[in-house]
């Protein structure tokens, strides 16, 4: 159920420069699917909009979820100032994330590119929990690689970085291919040319795949319609062949979407 919440901070750590991950004691952390994200409220009233960052852990015994972001506008650079013991007002849990269940008995290649990295180390974790069998491949720009030993923790992972520092020099397809990764359905995040790629990666290899749009948003909560994507179907909610991000997404099936 989507709701607005009051939650306390219990950990606000800079993980690599300019990449903060935020620990919020929340009711949310036992409701909230991989894929799935929250809307954080900046406490500057000249900044109304809710930012959208997705989940990146959660556990629903001690009521704690984790987000990873990157302070790079106003927004989220005020957000980065909090400190633990203060209160944030969240929007959540938003969105409609992977299909964990779906995907029993396959093996699943999660893909993550820079900030679309954190929400891959939740999916992982409730795939292995479900028993799924999963490898992460992630792609960083460089040896600034936050949430590496987080992935090592519970899943086979492989790295890109774009100047060759570490792993494969490239993206996350070049290391798929230089270290032999093989699996049967793809999860990934990251920006829209690695979506692309990967959306055509899957095409050729006739692997399903299931993608993150993450897209300039405002209400979060499908009211606006500001984050509209092309969708090869006509949609049931707008009668045309548009999907809501915030609603129907962020996560879609590649082949369902025109990027
Ligand atoms: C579903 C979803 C999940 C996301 N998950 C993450 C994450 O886990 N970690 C992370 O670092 N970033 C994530 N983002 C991107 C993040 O929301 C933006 O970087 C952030 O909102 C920008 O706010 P700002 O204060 O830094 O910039 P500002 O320039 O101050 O933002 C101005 C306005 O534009 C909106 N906006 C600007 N860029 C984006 C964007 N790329 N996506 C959505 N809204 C935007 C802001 O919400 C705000 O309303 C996600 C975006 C979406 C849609
Ligand atoms: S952000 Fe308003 S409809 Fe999606």
């Amino acid at each position: 159920m989507k709701r607005k919440e009051n939650a306390q901070i219990t950990e606000q750590t800079e993980l690599a420069p300019g990449i903060w991950s935020l620990k919020l004691r929340t009711d949310m952390a036992s409701e909230a699917v991989p894929g799935q994200f929250i809307g954080i409220y900046p406490k500057d009233g000249s900044r109304l909009l809710m930012r959208p960052i997705s989940i990146c852990d959660a556990d629903p015994e001690t009521g704690v979820l984790r987000v990873v972001y990157r302070a790079g506008g106003a927004g989220t650079k005020e957000i980065s100032s909090y400190k633990s013991g203060e209160d944030i007002d969240i929007l959540g849990v938003l969105g409609n994330g992977y299909d964990t269940e779906a995907v029993k008995g396959r093996k699943v290649i999660l893909l993550g590119g820079g900030i679309g990295i954190p929400p891959m180390l939740y999916g992982c974790r409730v795939l292995k929990k479900h028993g799924i069998e999963c490898e992460a491949v992630l792609g960083y720009a460089d040896s600034n690689m936050f949430l590496k030993d987080d992935f090592e923790a519970v899943c086979g992972t492989h790295i890109a970085t774009m100047d060759g520092s570490f792993g494969t020099k490239g993206t996350v397809i070049d290391a798929l291919n230089e270290q032999g990764v093989k699996g049967d359905v793809i999860f990934a995040c990251g920006p829209m040319p690695m979506l692309r790629a990967i959306k055509s990666y899957a095409a050729d290899k006739g692997l399903e795949a299931y993608i993150s749009l993450e897209e300039r948003m405002a209400c979060g909560v499908g009211a606006c319609l500001g984050c509209v994507t092309k969708t090869v179907n006509t949609d049931h909610h707008t009668h045309v062949k548009n999907s809501r991000i915030c609603v129907e997404g962020p996560v879609f099936k590649a082949e369902d979407v025109e990027i």
